[in-house]
């Protein structure tokens, strides 16, 4: 499935607020929520429907609502929590399931240290969150560990790519659609992205 850059002036401010090593932690968790509110707003365009009836104060009519129980998000921690909220807001029914990786430092591979799912994902559809799809390595593994439980769709929402990141997820999990903000120019020699933003998790928690 492509990969879809959300080409928007309001997510390419926002981005460059996040970019600008000088925005304070308390600024960038604000515009992290901000831009995952836009990007979800895009990622969820095909989530599935139920045909309803409600009385509205002139008559009955016919329409449509999400399904319930439905909709799982999947927080990569640590930065995907900085997601959490603007993925929340705007889908206060969905279920979580966390998923603890991260990125070793020498081998740039991912270690699995946390998983805590419903106990079902059986025809759910599923959004990842993580900040940023440098190798891909961290969301392939957590795309496999969800693969596991058989939910009807994945779909990944990132704030920046790299093209590195899109060849591997091509590769690896052709199905999986995803949504970022920016695709930048590429990988340097410590995988990081170039021109990026730094390491999410330690902006989003003063950890750097
Ligand atoms: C960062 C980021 C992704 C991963 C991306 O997390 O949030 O999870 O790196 O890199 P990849 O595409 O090459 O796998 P990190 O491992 O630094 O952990 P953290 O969120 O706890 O800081
Ligand atoms: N992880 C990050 O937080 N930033 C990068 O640029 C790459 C991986």
């Amino acid at each position: 499935m492509p990969l879809h850059v959300v080409d928007h002036p309001l997510i390419v401010h926002k981005l460059a607020i996040l970019r600008d090593k000088a925005t304070s932690v308390k600024k960038f968790r604000e515009v992290v929520n901000e831009i995952t509110l836009l990007l979800a707003y895009e990622a969820t365009c095909s989530l599935p429907m139920d045909e309803v009836e409600i009385e509205t104060p002139l008559c009955r009519t016919r329409t449509r609502m999400l399904k319930p129980g439905e909709v799982v998000v999947a927080p990569i921690l640590r930065a995907g929590l900085g997601m959490m909220p603007g993925m929340l807001d705007i889908l206060p029914m969905a279920r979580v399931a966390h998923i603890g990786l991260r990125r070793d430092e020498h081998t740039h591979l991912p270690v699995t240290y946390y998983m805590n799912m419903p106990t079902s994902l059986n025809g759910a559809n599923v959004l990842v969150v993580d900040p940023m799809l440098a190798t891909a390595g961290s969301m392939c593994a957590a795309i496999d560990l969800l693969k596991n439980a058989q939910p009807a769709s994945i779909t990944a929402i990132c704030l920046i790519a790299s093209p590195e990141g899109e060849q591997r997820m091509n590769k690896s999990h052709p199905d999986v659609s995803i949504y970022v903000g920016a695709m930048d120019e590429r990988l340097n020699e410590k995988a990081y992205i170039v021109p990026g933003l730094g390491d999410a998790g330690d902006r989003m928690f003063g950890t750097a």
